[in-house]
Formats: structure tokens, C-alpha cells, sequence
């Protein structure tokens, strides 16, 4: 079985450049449509007891068919670009930690990154299950601190409605859908995030996964589907998955406060990945802390995977549990198997005073990506089918450099 590393990652985090990463903008999204436990006792063997009393949820937000990972995800990513008050245009980087990625590629970060108009960035998925937000934004972070780019979008975002064996009770009663965004920016003060611990241990592979068409063929593998497991759906070994994250929650966050420099007690907030109840409140006895130091929210959402820690952190700021200048940290666990862990000094700036006339931009941005991928699309039709009528072309070039120049996207 896996067992936590429990050699502290040595590497410093803060680079010897003298720029920070700073969290300066968040938000978050859920489908309009709850399932409550008792929805979903009326069609498998459970009941609102049993599930309240195993993993403290009560309810699920579940996608409609016309919402997808990339429409919560943008609008997570939008909220949080108005809460950091910034253009579409100034964004360098956009990542997507996700399980449930629209398709294999295009990336739903590129597809985010389109119908944002943000037409300067980079856009890549990451798939480190439920860990995977906080890799993200240690990544984020890193590019940042290295001085290559200013400015990165990290988003959680998830629709494992569609990824559940909604006959196995054993996994379809713990996922729920939703998607949270942070924006990090490059900052001198110094702050934001100070460490992250990122681990893996593919042994523990076979105890939670969603097998699909990939370099090795499941269909005809029998490795791939030889333990009755079905195609795009998820399996999991509840047990010994809850054992392993209550043994590496605890050693990652204390590698994660020792790598910045702090200890237990500076901490004001943990958001650890919304799994289960039982689960955190295992991990603050192991730790000896009060379990009132973990932010939770599971009970409204269930699990969440890559967007738990980003909601639960949206929403932690909202009732004011995180101030400037307090640590807080992150904890994710699942798949992989990975697990990671974070300490952040939360230093937000007051939003300048053109922020209504950013969000007006930011609007016109949104809109004008619509236009300019529709514009690009015809335009390539056109030339895929008059190559040989350059007049049109040239012209239809020229638009489209006027359109991407603009100083409005
Ligand atoms: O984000 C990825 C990480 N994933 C997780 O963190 C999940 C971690 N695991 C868990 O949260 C828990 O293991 C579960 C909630 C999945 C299961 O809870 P448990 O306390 O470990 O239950 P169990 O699997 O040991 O099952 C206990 C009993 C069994 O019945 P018997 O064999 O004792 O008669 C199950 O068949 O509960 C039964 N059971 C259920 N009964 C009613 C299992 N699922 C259900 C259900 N409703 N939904």
C-alpha cells in the first residue's frame, strides 16, 4: 500500500527572482440542478441516513445536458477575472485540472481560452485526478516565480456526473459537478504562495480510475477492463482509498508548513479536497487540531474532484474566513494515486477604482471572442475552398489582424 513520503521536498519555492505568486482574483460555478440523497434512493439501494452518516453529504449539484466542463469552467474563470479586476489580453497561461476534460484534445483550457479572448495565452490540461487543482496552481506559480509570464488562470472543473456508474452505490452517491477558478499574478510584495508538496504513487493506480481510449487500447486489453470495469466509468476501492488519505493528509500538510517556514499553528484555514466528512475530521485528529480549521463543504456539493479545494476556497472567502495576510492551505488526495498540499500567504490588493470600466472590456472581450473564432472558422472554410483566390484571402487576413489587434481584446 502507499504510504505518504515522509522526506520533506528540499527545493525552496520562493525564487531567487524576488517575484511572488499572489491569488488576486477567485470564483466559482454549480449546475442550477441539486440531487438530493434521496433522489438517488429512489432508484439505487441507498438511503439519506447512510450516506449523511458515511460521508456527510446531502446533496450534489448535477450538470444539465447543456452544461458541460468548459461552460463551468468559464464561468468560474469569468467570476474570478472580475474579482481580480483584469482583461482577458493580460492572462499568460490558462490551466485546467480535470478528470472530465470535454475531450482527450482539444484541451478544455484551450477551449476556455478562446471563449475568454484571451488571445495571449498558453492553454494546457492537467490531469492529476483530484490533486489536480493544487498542481495547478503550484505550476502557475513556478512559471510566475521563474519570471516567464505575469499573470496565470488555474481552474478546477469537473462534470463526473457523466464519468459515474450511476448502478454502483458505492461511488455514484459521493460525486457531484461544479468548477472554481483562481487567478495568480506576479507580485514583489512578498507572499502568496510559499510551498507546495506534490506526490504520486501509480502502485495504487488500480484503486481508483476512469479507463479510456488512450495509447493502450482498453477495449481489446484485457488488462485495461479485466476487473469488470466499464469503459468512461469510474471504479474505486472506497476503503482502502479512505485509508490512504487520512495516512498522507496529515505528513503533506506538515511538509507543506515546514517548507514555508511556519508552523501547525499559523495556519487560519485548511481547504482540504471535499471527499468526505469522516475523512477530514480523521485527518484533524491526527494532526490535533480542531476540526473547525478545516473549511467544509461537501455536505452541499459531495466530491467534486479537481474543483472541490477552488469552491470551497471561493466560498471561504465569501464568509470571511480568509483575510490579508493570513497562511492558509490546500490538501488534495485521489487518483493517481496523488496527493499535494500548499501553504499560501493570502495577500489581495484593494481593487483599483476602473474596475466598471474593466468589467464593461471584459464583456466586449467575451463577445468579440465569439465573433473572432466564428470569423477565423469561416475564414479558413474560405480558404480551404478558394486557395487559389488570393484577393479574398488577403483581405480576410487582414480582418482578422485588425480584429486581433484591437485594442479592446
Ligand atoms: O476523491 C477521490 C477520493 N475518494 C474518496 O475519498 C472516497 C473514500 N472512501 C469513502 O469515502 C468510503 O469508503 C465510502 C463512502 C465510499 C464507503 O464508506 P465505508 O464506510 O467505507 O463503507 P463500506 O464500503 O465499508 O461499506 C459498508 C457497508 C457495506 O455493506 P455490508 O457489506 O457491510 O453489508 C456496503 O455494501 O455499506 C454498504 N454500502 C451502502 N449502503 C447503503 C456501500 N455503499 C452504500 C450506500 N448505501 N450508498
Amino acid at each position: 500500500m502507499p504510504t505518504a513520503n515522509s522526506k520533506s521536498n528540499t527545493t525552496p519555492t520562493l525564487a531567487s527572482t524576488g517575484i511572488y505568486a499572489h491569488v488576486v482574483g477567485w470564483g466559482m460555478a454549480v449546475p442550477e440542478n441539486v440531487m438530493t440523497n434521496d433522489d438517488l434512493s429512489a432508484f439505487i439501494d441507498t438511503t439519506d441516513e447512510w450516506i449523511r452518516a458515511r460521508t456527510g453529504i446531502r446533496e450534489r449539484h448535477i450538470a444539465s445536458e447543456r452544461e458541460s466542463t468548459a461552460t463551468l469552467g468559464l464561468k468560474a474563470a469569468q467570476q474570478a477575472l472580475d474579482v481580480a479586476d483584469i482583461l482577458p489580453i493580460e492572462l499568460d497561461l490558462v490551466i485546467v485540472a480535470t478528470s472530465t476534460p470535454e475531450n482527450i484534445f482539444p484541451s478544455t483550457a484551450s477551449l476556455i481560452q478562446d471563449q475568454l479572448g484571451a488571445s495571449k495565452a498558453g492553454a494546457f490540461d492537467l490531469s492529476a485526478a483530484c490533486s489536480g487543482f493544487v498542481y495547478g496552481v503550484q505550476m502557475g506559480a513556478q512559471a510566475i516565480r521563474s519570471g516567464s509570464v505575469q499573470t496565470v488562470l488555474i481552474i478546477g472543473a469537473e462534470t463526473m456526473s457523466r464519468v459515474m456508474n450511476w448502478n454502483d452505490r458505492g461511488t455514484c452517491i459521493l460525486f457531484g459537478d461544479g468548477a472554481g477558478a483562481v487567478v495568480l499574478r506576479a507580485s514583489q510584495e512578498e507572499g502568496g504562495v510559499l510551498s507546495a508538496v506534490l506526490r504520486s504513487d501509480g502502485s495504487g493506480g488500480d484503486l481508483l480510475g476512469i479507463p479510456t481510449v488512450g495509447s493502450l487500447d482498453v477495449l481489446s486489453s484485457k488488462a485495461g477492463l479485466e476487473n469488470g470495469h466499464s469503459m468512461s466509468k469510474m471504479y474505486m476501492n472506497g476503503g482502502e482509498v479512505f485509508k490512504f488519505a487520512t495516512r498522507v493528509i496529515g505528513d503533506s500538510i506538515m511538509q507543506a508548513v515546514a517548507q514555508a517556514g511556519i508552523t501547525l499553528s499559523d495556519i487560519r484555514l485548511i481547504i482540504p479536497h471535499q471527499a468526505n466528512e469522516r475523512i477530514i475530521q480523521a485527518a484533524a485528529r491526527h494532526l490535533k487540531i480542531d476540526s473547525a480549521l478545516f473549511m467544509m463543504n461537501v455536505e452541499r456539493y459531495g466530491n467534486t474532484s479537481a474543483a472541490s479545494i477552488p469552491i470551497a476556497l471561493a466560498e471561504a472567502v465569501k464568509e470571511g474566513r480568509i483575510k490579508e495576510g493570513d497562511h492558509i492551505a490546500f490538501v488534495g488526495f485521489g487518483g493517481g494515486l496523488t496527493w499535494a498540499s500548499m501553504v499560501i500567504k493570502w495577500g489581495v490588493p484593494t481593487p483599483g477604482e476602473t474596475a466598471i470600466l474593466k468589467k464593461q472590456r471584459r464583456e466586449f472581450s467575451y463577445l468579440l471572442a465569439r465573433w473572432r473564432a466564428a470569423l477565423r472558422r469561416i475564414s479558413r472554410r474560405i480558404s480551404e475552398a478558394f486557395h487559389i483566390f488570393r484577393p479574398v484571402q488577403g483581405r480576410l487576413a487582414r480582418l482578422r489582424r485588425k480584429v486581433d489587434n484591437s485594442p479592446l481584446v
